[in-house]
């Protein structure tokens, strides 16, 4: 078994081509988009929240796996880079775009909670962690990539890595499992069994 990727959303290509005009670099991967595309299938009538949309090809993975009735919110703070995704993506009824600091948003927002949360921008995961988590319904799955070290990181940023991670897996609310997958991934779902000591280590 390979693990390419064989199925792509239709919308891929031309973003592709404009992520590639505007000198942006920071999309996910194929094999990071393929999860995302599963786990928005995953959830007929899903609500789902993106942190960081970028040119938009995390929103077009996301799009492509959801269902008629789901939903899907997200949120960047360049509005340059957002308008390529709102240009492609922008007639879908289930997309509300929001431009502006995701940590500002997060704060704000007093809806509902959130099936899936990808979060691909420092508010969510290095920052305001606590808050989006807060945001992921029960049975909920929170979504972070780029774990796996890269020599583009800056000084320091392995270890607030390590501690996110660390974070997150001695958090008795959430079920996490690392993924060695594309850039490196971390699942974490929301569980109902805190304090039911039913772990079996
Ligand atoms: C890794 S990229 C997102 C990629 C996109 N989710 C995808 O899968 O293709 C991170 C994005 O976060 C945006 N960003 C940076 N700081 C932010 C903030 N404070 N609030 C919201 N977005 C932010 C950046 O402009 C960038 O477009």
């Amino acid at each position: 078994m390979d693990d390419k990727v064989r199925r792509i959303p239709p919308t891929l290509a031309t973003l592709r081509a404009a992520t590639h005009d505007a000198g942006f670099t920071m999309s996910c991967e194929e094999r990071t988009g393929s999860l995302l595309a599963v786990l928005a299938a995953s959830r007929p009538g899903g609500r789902i929240l993106e942190l960081g949309t970028g040119v938009g090809e995390g929103t077009a993975w996301l799009v492509s796996g959801m269902d008629a009735t789901s939903s899907l919110v997200t949120v960047e703070l360049d509005a340059t880079v957002q308008t390529i995704a709102r240009e492609q993506l922008g007639s879908d009824p289930r997309v509300t775009f929001v431009t502006g600091d995701g940590g500002d948003w997060l704060e704000g927002y007093d809806g509902e909670p959130f099936d899936l949360v990808f979060a691909d921008t420092w508010p969510g995961k290095f920052t305001h962690l606590e808050r989006a988590l807060e945001l992921v319904a029960p049975g909920g799955t929170y979504l972070i990539d780029d774990l796996l070290p890269q020599p583009s990181w800056p000084d320091g940023h392995e270890a607030s890595v390590k501690l996110l991670l660390a974070e997150l897996e001695e958090r008795q609310d959430f079920r996490c499992v690392r993924l060695a997958w594309a850039s490196g991934l971390l699942m974490a779902v929301r569980s109902g069994n805190v304090g039911c000591g039913h772990d079996l280590a």
